[in-house]
């Protein structure tokens, strides 16, 4: 038999699935999350890890073989490591991601890893402390770095740091992070901010192209290609031991390769990042459906799947914040 593949309207094989599993975060990034926000998402309505597995394995079985974890802060989610076994353990899994502040991965990584997590994407928006303070809401650099050794230690290669880089706060310190990205071993992903939602602080979206083309010449890069689901691309040094992706949602957009969906922790799943088109799993969840019915659900959910963002034409459009899917 062959694998199952599913395809939205548009031609694009969805096969990777973006899970988060809170929507609450012990930051407040000012790209993502306002300060003093109250409108979490009631634990009643929080799938539990039944659920999760039954609808993970429904998207398994029709063609979805990589999952990321993500949150919010999916670290603060109770017993991450056991969900992420039991979704490891899901026929037809092939990959197992999860996105994190790494404020809490110095306790959980090893945990993570033996669970079956096989790559771990980090966010760093600084080497200075307070800039962290002032961009994450929090003093938490010291945290991040004992997480992010401890997860070296544990055997997670490549990690990925995540930089949303900002005009005017951080973007003079990119230099600085590639050489402590070469030094340390880290892969860096310089990511352009997204307008989601209104966070009621400045969040200056940098246009990445002229950046590349700066660090091309500077380190002597070439273009590569690594592993990967997302839609970085990447430049390498040419003995492959360095290599820094450019996410450019707004500059330079990546829809037409889509390839995933996000569930949103109460079980909504969201066809995608910059739009509004949704389809409600708990409910159906919840009455107790048969797997024929889930898997019509699942296909009539991906037929939703609008073709594009529209970041630039509509940057006012898209109201929930980014904790709420998780980027
Ligand atoms: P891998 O390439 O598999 O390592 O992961 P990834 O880059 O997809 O995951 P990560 O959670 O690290 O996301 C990095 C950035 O890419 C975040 O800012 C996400 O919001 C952004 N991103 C991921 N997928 C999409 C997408 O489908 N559309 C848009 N516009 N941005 C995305
Ligand atoms: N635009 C771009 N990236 C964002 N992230 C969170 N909010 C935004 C935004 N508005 C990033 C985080 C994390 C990744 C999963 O998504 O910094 O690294
Ligand atoms: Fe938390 Fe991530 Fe949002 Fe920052 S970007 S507030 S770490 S969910």
């Amino acid at each position: 038999m062959n694998a199952p593949v599913l395809t939205d309207q548009f031609g694009r094989r969805i096969d990777y699935l973006r899970l988060s599993v809170t929507d609450r975060c012990d930051l407040r990034c000012s790209y993502c999350i306002p300060e003093g926000f109250t409108g979490f998402e009631e634990p009643g309505h929080w799938l539990n890890f039944d659920e999760i597995e039954r609808l993970i394995g429904a998207f398994a079985r029709l063609g979805v073989s990589r999952i990321r974890l993500t949150g919010g802060e999916p670290l603060l989610r109770r017993d991450i490591a056991g969900l992420a076994g039991r979704i490891a353990a899901l026929p037809g899994i092939e990959d197992l991601s999860l996105s994190t502040n790494a404020t809490q991965l110095e306790r959980h990584a090893h945990a993570l890893k033996a669970a079956g997590v096989t790559r771990l994407n980090v966010s760093l928006n600084s080497l200075q402390q307070a800039r962290v303070e002032k961009i994450n809401g929090r003093d938490v650099l010291a945290k991040v770095m004992a997480g992010l050794a401890v997860a070296q230690d544990v055997g997670f290669a490549p990690i990925k740091l995540n930089m949303v880089a900002l005009a005017g706060t951080n973007d003079d310190e990119i230099d600085e992070m590639v050489a402590f990205c070469m030094q340390r071993g880290f892969v860096l992903r310089l990511i352009e901010a997204m307008p989601m939602g209104d966070t009621g602080r400045n969040a200056e979206y940098l246009d990445l192209q002229p950046v590349k083309e700066r660090l091309r010449k500077e380190f002597n890069l070439v273009e590569t290609v690594l592993h990967g689901a997302g839609p970085a691309r990447y430049l390498g040094t040419a003995d492959g031991r360095f290599n820094v992706g450019f996410i450019t949602p707004i500059s330079q957009h990546f829809c037409q390769t889509c390839n995933r969906i996000r569930i949103a922790v109460d079980g909504t799943a969201y066809m995608c990042l910059g739009q509004d088109e949704k389809f409600e799993f708990r409910p159906l969840l919840r009455s107790g459906c048969s797997d024929a019915e889930l898997d019509e659900a699942i296909l009539e959910a991906i037929n939703l799947k609008p073709e594009r963002h529209e970041f630039n034409e509509a940057p006012q459009k898209v109201l929930r914040f980014m904790s709420m899917t998780g980027g």
